[in-house]
């Protein structure tokens, strides 16, 4: 049997404040199995992009033990974690995040190109089609529309083919129209790759695209919905 993609055990993040501890997770146990799309609810500050930032390997726990592919990523070093997010991890951020000195097509494929793919070209324009840019891939961020950046940014998170997309906020930056044909591309990215998606929001509507709700408040695990009715 495949073991989960994600696996979190105990999490616990604390950060010092003012002499004291903050406890920002508190103690999360939550398994996400490969190709589910687990969406992550909460208010602000309820440690929602430390959660996506712990199971990226881009944050260390405090305790406690996060799995990627039945593997424990903790003790790895900086430089096998780099590796595996570049391999394994896409992300997309609520502020786009793309390259503004390389092109919409460049931004695309330099991920590729990292990773040492032969059909990077091709597979740069293949994304580009399938968020609908074919005809913006030689024009910088600056002269997209947020709509457009988050495509662009989408192309670039899937294009390496990661089994893990880890999605904060993707559409806190666009307005609700926009931000509604993004999150249909990325349904449909998802569905075609069959990624294992995490979406971070704060937004329930977004939320219940996702197969699984689970809910923060504090830094703790509210319930875990989908979990309960197999249970019950
Ligand atoms: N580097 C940091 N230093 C101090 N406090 C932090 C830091 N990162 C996050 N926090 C605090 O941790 C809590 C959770 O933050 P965050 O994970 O960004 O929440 P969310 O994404 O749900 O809004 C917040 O109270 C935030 O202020
Ligand atoms: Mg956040």
């Amino acid at each position: 049997m495949k073991p989960p993609a994600i696996e979190l055990r105990r999490l616990t993040r604390r950060l010092p404040s003012g002499g004291r501890d903050l406890t920002i997770l508190d103690g999360i146990d939550l398994t996400i199995d490969a190709g589910e799309f687990v969406a992550v609810l909460g208010p602000s500050g309820s440690g929602k992009s430390t959660l996506l930032a712990l199971m990226a390997g881009l944050d260390r726990p405090t305790e406690g033990e996060v799995l990627l592919d039945g593997e424990p990523i903790q003790a790895l070093s900086e430089d096998a974690l780099a590796l595996i997010r570049r391999r394994k991890i896409g992300f997309v951020f609520q502020s786009f995040q793309l390259l503004g000195n390389l092109t919409a097509r460049e931004n695309i494929l330099l991920p590729l190109e990292l990773n040492g793919r032969k059909d990077a070209g091709a597979r740069a324009d293949r994304l580009l089609e399938m968020v609908e840019l074919s005809d913006r891939g030689h024009h910088y961020p600056s002269q997209l529309s947020g709509g457009e950046q988050q495509r662009v940014a989408l192309a670039r998170a899937f294009g390496p083919e990661p089994s893990i997309l880890l999605a904060d906020e993707p559409t806190g930056n666009l307005d609700s129209n926009t931000g509604k044909l993004v999150l249909e591309r990325l349904a449909e990215l998802r569905r075609e790759h069959g990624t294992t998606m995490v979406l971070v929001t704060h937004d329930e509507q977004v939320g219940a695209l996702a197969g699984r709700q689970i809910r923060l408040r504090d830094g703790r695990l509210d319930r875990d919905a989908a979990r309960e009715e197999v249970l019950t």
